[in-house]
């Protein structure tokens, strides 16, 4: 089986979408598979012909993108629409993986229900889509921190590679929480008060030289 990533971060290598994948990767490796694994970047948009033609040949794909406003990265939209439509015959493997800077599993839900359609409307075999949300801290935290996340992606990459399909049990622990508690949410609200949760942002505002543009409404009329 040719199996093929599809990393649709904008931030290419340095990206969490990266970190996951090599997570995936070794549970998949663990289990004696030594093809190597062609990863593919969205971000190369020069490359996107030689993207399309990975997807025509690969027999099984995971897409994995971050949550952008509620939906995906453009390119990520782009990607899909010019992908073709699968034959009748031996259909290709469609996964996803959703990852998400709040910590909410909801966020992901629609975008998901988009995944699932798409991927039936286009005759894929449709292999589920993975969420998880609170994905920005792995960049701050320490190791030890992320030790159950980088499991969870361990073995979701050794179950695809034992039996082709991503366990749905595994799945569903990992989409929590869908919504945050009551207590969740007043602890999110005093943070918020004190505008804790918009300091790491701003940084990131600054670090690149866009905290001028912050306001900025480039569609608006
Ligand atoms: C432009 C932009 C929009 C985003 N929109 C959302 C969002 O709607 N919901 C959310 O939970 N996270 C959102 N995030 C956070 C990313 O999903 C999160 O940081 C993710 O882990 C980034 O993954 P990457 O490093 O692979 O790109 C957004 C980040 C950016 C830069």
């Amino acid at each position: 089986m040719t199996f093929t990533i599809f990393n649709g971060s904008p931030r290419y290598k340095k990206s969490n979408s990266q970190t996951l994948t090599e997570q995936f990767l070794k549970g998949y490796h663990n289990q004696g598979k030594t093809e190597p694994v062609k990863i593919c970047y969205l971000a190369r948009a020069s490359q996107l012909a030689e993207h399309l033609e990975a997807f025509r040949q690969a027999e099984e794909v995971i897409i994995i993108f971050p949550l952008y406003t509620d939906c995906m990265p453009g390119m990520v939209k782009e990607f899909l629409e010019l992908l073709p439509a699968a034959g009748n015959k031996n259909p290709k493997k469609l996964g996803f993986i959703v990852q998400s800077g709040f910590p909410e599993a909801i966020h992901s839900v629609y975008v998901e229900r988009y995944l699932e359609k798409y991927a039936r409307r286009r005759h894929y075999h449709y292999l589920g889509t993975v969420i998880k949300g609170g994905v920005e801290s792995i960049r701050s935290m320490p190791p030890s921190m992320n030790k159950k996340l980088f499991k969870q992606f361990r073995e979701l990459g050794d179950n695809f590679a034992r039996t082709g399909q991503l366990p749905r049990e595994l799945m569903q622990q990992m989409r929590t929480p869908l919504k945050m508690n009551a207590v969740g949410r007043t602890v999110f609200r005093v943070i918020s008060l004190l505008g804790l949760p918009d300091m790491y942002w701003k940084k990131m505002l600054k670090k690149h030289g866009a905290y001028h543009l912050r306001s900025s409404r480039p569609y608006a009329p």
